[in-house]
């Protein structure tokens, strides 16, 4: 079982260790299969072109991971997460991909990535960023192994501000998740890390500062459903 008294870091791992198998499908079903719309929206505005490269941060099982790759059609694309059961997951679905022979992943942790500086056209991270201990150390991380012109990406859950919303959605997030984690996974104290995660995490325009003071240029952020996600976007100077 995930214990929470453990640094965030361990635990953090713990969960995703643990949900892996069923982490897709409960994606689905706790997004309402909104998060496919959240990632077309992103690469829609990223404008992926073909033969780019990018370094998808705490790629999980892979989704935008593939993304990436469909959108560079021959461009080299890299996941890195540090769960090696999630990894596993992703590695099975990126075996049967057209797109697959162009993806590498890499087991390691996004505090420090193992790359040179100025290595890809983009950088992204997709529902990772709420769960590192550092996010500035993270985004600093990103904006330094993206090329001068690259683009740093942030897909996450966010904090609706508009009432009835916010308060029904706060009910849905704090109350209902973690009871579908436990119907739907058998896995209630890993589900319930996900509202309890996002209690420390900025909002969008506390998150859009932190792009800039970390930075980056030219920094957008686009709230997403009602807010419930954000997109965040910043270049790297040129
Ligand atoms: C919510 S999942 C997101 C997966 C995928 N990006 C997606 O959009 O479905 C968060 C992922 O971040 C990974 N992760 C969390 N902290 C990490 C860290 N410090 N370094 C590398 N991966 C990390 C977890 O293992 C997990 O796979």
């Amino acid at each position: 079982m995930a214990d929470s008294s453990k640094p965030k870091e361990e635990h953090v791992h713990d969960v995703f260790q643990q949900i892996a198998p069923n982490y897709d499908r409960m994606n689905n079903i706790i997004s309402f299969n909104r998060h496919k719309a959240w990632r077309k929206f992103a690469m829609r505005k990223m404008a992926v072109s073909p033969g780019d490269s990018a370094i998808d941060l705490c790629c999980g099982t892979c989704d935008w991971t593939l993304s990436l790759a469909e959108a560079s059609k021959n461009g080299p694309i890299t996941g890195l997460d540090f769960s090696q059961a999630m990894l596993d997951v992703g590695r099975r679905k990126i075996a049967v991909d057209p797109y697959g022979d162009q993806i590498t992943l890499i087991q390691g942790n996004a505090m420090e990535l193992p790359f040179a500086d100025n290595s890809f056209d983009y950088a992204t991270i997709g529902f990772g960023l709420r769960n590192v201990p550092d996010l500035v150390q993270v985004l600093k991380e990103m904006r330094r192994v993206v090329k001068p012109g690259g683009m740093v990406v942030c897909l996450e859950v966010s904090k609706p501000t508009a009432q009835p919303f916010k308060g029904l959605y706060y009910f849905y997030f704090d109350r209902i998740l973690p009871v579908f984690g436990k119907v739907f996974a058998k896995s209630y104290e890993q589900y319930k890390w996900l509202p309890e995660s996002l209690k420390p995490f900025p909002g969008r325009k506390e998150l859009a500062q932190t792009f800039r003071d970390v930075g980056l240029k030219q920094v957008e952020d686009y709230p997403l459903t009602g807010g419930v996600a954000a997109l965040h976007i910043g270049i790297k100077e040129k």
